[in-house]
C-alpha cells in the first residue's frame, strides 16, 4: 500500500483528546500519514516517519472530512418559486413537499441519479466525505424503493423516509398510508436502506403513527432516526429517545423535558440551521442543549424545499453566529457529532485506524470557517485516502 505524509499542517483537528489539546485533540505544526484508505499516524511534523509520497500543507489547517448526517437528495425539479414567495413574506409549511413529490415521480432514474451525484460532488468539494441521504419524495412502493436503490449507488448511509408526509393519494385515509409504509413499502425498501425516519409534525405524522412506523422498521432491522420538533412542540424528541433513535433531527422547539430526555440518552440532537435560515424561522437553542449535556450534530438538511445548501461550512458559520455555539463546538458537531448521529466510529476523526477522510483549509485554524463566512476555504480533500 502507498503511504503519503501531509506535513506542516499549522493546526490539525483530530477529534481525539488523547492525541492533542482539548476536546478537538488539536496538534500544532502536525503531520498525518495516510496508508491506503486509512490514517496510519498523526503527530508533530518534525517526527513524521518516512513515506512514499509527501504533501506540504504549507501552514494550512486540516480537519476531519465533514459528516453530513441528514439530506434529501433524491428529488426532481426545484422550488425556486416557493423560496421566492417565502422571501416575499409567505410562511413555510410542510405542504410544499407535494410539489417535489410530483416532480420526483415524473423524473427518470437517470435524472434522479444524476441529481444525487451532482449535489454529493458539490458537497465533497466543500469537504463532506460522509453523506446520508433519504427517500421521501416518491411515496409509492415503487417510487420509494427506486429512490433508495438510487441513493444506495452513491452512499452507504441511506434512509427510508416513506413517512415524509401522507401521500396525496391517501389524503382521505392516513391510516391506510401508515399501513402501506409499515407493510408493503417497508418490504420493498428495507433491503436498500440502513435507517428508517419519519417526519413527526402537525400536518405529517403524529406520535402514535411515528411510533408504529419506527417500530415496524426496527423489526425489519432498520435503525431509527426522526425528524422531530421542527415546526412546533411535539412528541418527536421523546419518542426518538424512547426508541433509541441514533438522532433526533431539527430540535427547534424543545421543552425542558425534551432536553432532559436528550441529555440522558444516546440520541444525538442534530441541528439543521440551513432550514431555519431558508425559512426565516427561529433558531434551535444549541446553547441550552449543549449546556444540558446532550450531544449535538450539525447537518445541512440539503433538500429543494426548506434548505437548499450542501455547505457544512455555511452551517458552521450559522451555528456559531446565530445558535451561540463556539467555533470548537460547531466543528466537532459537523464532524464527530455527525459520525455519532450515524453511529459510526471510523469517520469524523483523524486518528490511526480511522478512514482517511480529511480537508485542508486555506486558513491557519478551523476557526476561520466561522470567522470568514461564505469564503471557499476548503482547498484539498482526501476521501478514503484518495485526493479528490
Ligand atoms: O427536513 N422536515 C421535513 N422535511 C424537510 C423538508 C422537505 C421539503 O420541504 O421538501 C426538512 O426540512
Ligand atoms: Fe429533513
Amino acid at each position: 500500500m502507498t503511504t503519503t505524509a501531509l506535513t506542516h499542517i499549522a493546526q490539525l483537528v483530530t477529534n481525539d483528546p488523547s492525541l492533542g489539546e482539548g476536546p478537538l485533540g488539536l496538534i500544532q505544526d502536525a503531520a498525518v500519514v495516510i496508508d491506503g484508505d486509512r490514517i496510519a499516524w498523526v503527530g508533530a511534523s518534525s517526527k513524521a516517519p518516512a513515506t512514499d509520497n509527501a504533501v506540504d500543507a504549507g501552514g494550512r489547517a486540516a480537519i476531519p472530512g465533514f459528516v453530513d448526517s441528514h439530506s434529501h437528495l433524491v428529488f426532481g425539479g426545484d422550488r425556486t418559486q416557493e423560496f421566492n414567495a417565502r422571501m416575499s413574506g409567505r410562511a413555510y409549511s410542510a405542504g410544499g413537499i407535494r410539489t417535489t413529490v410530483a416532480a420526483t415521480r415524473a423524473a427518470t432514474d437517470a435524472q434522479l441519479s444524476a441529481n444525487v451525484a451532482h449535489y454529493m460532488a458539490e458537497a465533497l468539494r466543500q469537504g463532506t466525505t460522509t453523506f446520508e441521504t433519504k427517500s421521501g419524495y416518491g411515496l409509492t412502493v415503487e417510487d420509494e424503493a427506486r429512490a433508495l436503490r438510487i441513493a444506495a449507488a452513491h452512499t452507504d448511509e441511506v434512509t427510508y423516509l416513506g413517512a415524509h408526509i401522507v401521500s396525496p393519494d391517501y389524503a382521505d385515509d392516513p391510516a391506510a398510508y401508515v399501513d402501506l409504509v409499515t407493510g408493503p413499502m417497508l418490504d420493498a425498501c428495507a433491503p436498500h436502506a440502513r435507517w428508517i425516519d419519519v417526519f413527526c409534525e402537525k400536518g405529517a405524522f403524529d406520535g402514535d403513527q411515528a411510533r408504529a412506523i419506527l417500530t415496524a422498521g426496527k423489526q425489519r432491522g432498520l435503525l431509527p432516526r426522526i425528524h422531530a420538533n421542527q415546526l412546533s412542540y411535539g412528541p418527536g424528541v421523546q419518542l426518538g429517545v424512547e426508541l433509541d433513535a441514533a438522532s433526533a433531527d431539527h430540535c427547534t422547539h424543545l421543552t425542558d423535558a425534551d432536553i432532559d430526555a436528550l441529555a440522558n440518552s444516546a440520541t444525538v440532537a442534530t441541528l439543521l440551521p440551513g432550514a431555519e435560515f431558508s425559512t426565516r424561522a427561529v433558531w434551535p437553542d444549541a446553547r441550552r442543549i449543549l449546556d444540558a449535556g446532550a450531544t449535538v450534530a450539525l447537518s445541512t438538511d440539503c433538500n429543494p424545499g426548506s434548505s437548499f445548501t450542501s455547505s457544512m461550512p455555511f452551517c458552521i458559520a450559522l451555528a456559531v453566529r446565530d445558535m451561540k455555539m463556539t467555533p470548537d463546538e460547531a466543528l466537532w458537531a459537523a464532524t464527530a457529532g455527525g459520525a455519532q448521529a450515524l453511529r459510526r466510529t471510523d469517520v469524523g476523526r483523524i486518528a490511526p485506524g480511522a478512514r482517511a477522510d480529511l480537508a485542508l483549509l486555506d486558513a491557519p485554524s478551523h476557526v476561520h470557517l466561522a470567522y470568514r463566512p461564505g469564503v471557499p476555504l476548503v482547498t484539498d480533500v482526501w476521501h478514503r485516502g484518495v485526493r479528490v
